[in-house]
């Protein structure tokens, strides 16, 4: 970390964006298998937020590995650091009050412990939504064929395969995408941001 260094606050208030924009910044944080379906409720949820007339940002894991996180590869602490960002990034674009919307693997429980501090620290809303499938399932769906790939040896350090994915224990959501249509998932989120008013 760099030295002296002065944190310089400003004088509009978090309280004063989210006026003008007439919502709450929230971070609605996707985290799940490759192919468990993050990119997919990202995607509705987001349209469907524009529909109610939302100002959201979405940020995915493959998208953003084309630009800020094109450094980073997918050894433990390639991981952590791509995590530790995207708890950062996702804490600005909800300070500046938007629906962020994160689709990251982010497989490690104390990154993700960390993402959450972050913004708790900032008073900003973290909603952690598991988008669970089983691997049996994930693997079948393989639709970028990195599963098999895997399974022959030829990448390295993937998840569920070769390395590990800590399901979260108490996510404020938890949607079994094997079960569950994707209509449902963002119907399951938006009642969520409702009930508990990130979302009027
Ligand atoms: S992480 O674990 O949170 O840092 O990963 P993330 O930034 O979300 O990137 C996941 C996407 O990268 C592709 N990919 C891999 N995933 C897992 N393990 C390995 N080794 C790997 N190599 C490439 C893959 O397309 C992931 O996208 P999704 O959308 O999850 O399928």
């Amino acid at each position: 970390m760099a030295t002296n260094i002065t944190f310089h606050p400003g004088s509009v208030t978090k309280e004063e964006r989210d006026g003008l924009l007439k919502q709450k910044g929230v971070t609605i944080w996707l985290t799940g298998l490759s192919a468990s379906g993050k990119s997919t409720i990202a995607c509705a949820l987001e349209q469907h937020l524009l529909h109610l007339q939302k100002f959201t940002y979405r940020l995915d894991g493959d998208n953003i590995r084309f630009g800020l996180n094109k450094d980073l590869g997918f050894d433990e602490k390639s991981r952590n650091e791509n995590i530790r960002r995207i708890g950062e990034v996702s804490k600005l674009f909800s300070d500046a009050s938007a629906v962020t919307i994160t689709a990251f693997i982010s497989p490690y429980r104390q990154d993700r412990a960390v993402a959450r501090d972050l913004h708790e620290k900032a008073s900003i809303p973290f909603v952690e939504v598991f988008v669970d499938a089983p691997l049996s399932v994930v693997e079948e769906r393989d639709p970028k064929g990195l599963y098999k790939k895997a399974r022959a040896g030829e990448i390295k350090e993937f998840t569920g395969i070769s390395a590990p994915y800590e399901a979260p224990e108490k996510p404020e959501i938890h949607i079994r995408t094997d079960e569950t249509s994707v209509v449902e998932a963002v119907q399951k989120i938006t009642d969520y941001l409702i009930t508990n008013g990130y979302l009027s």
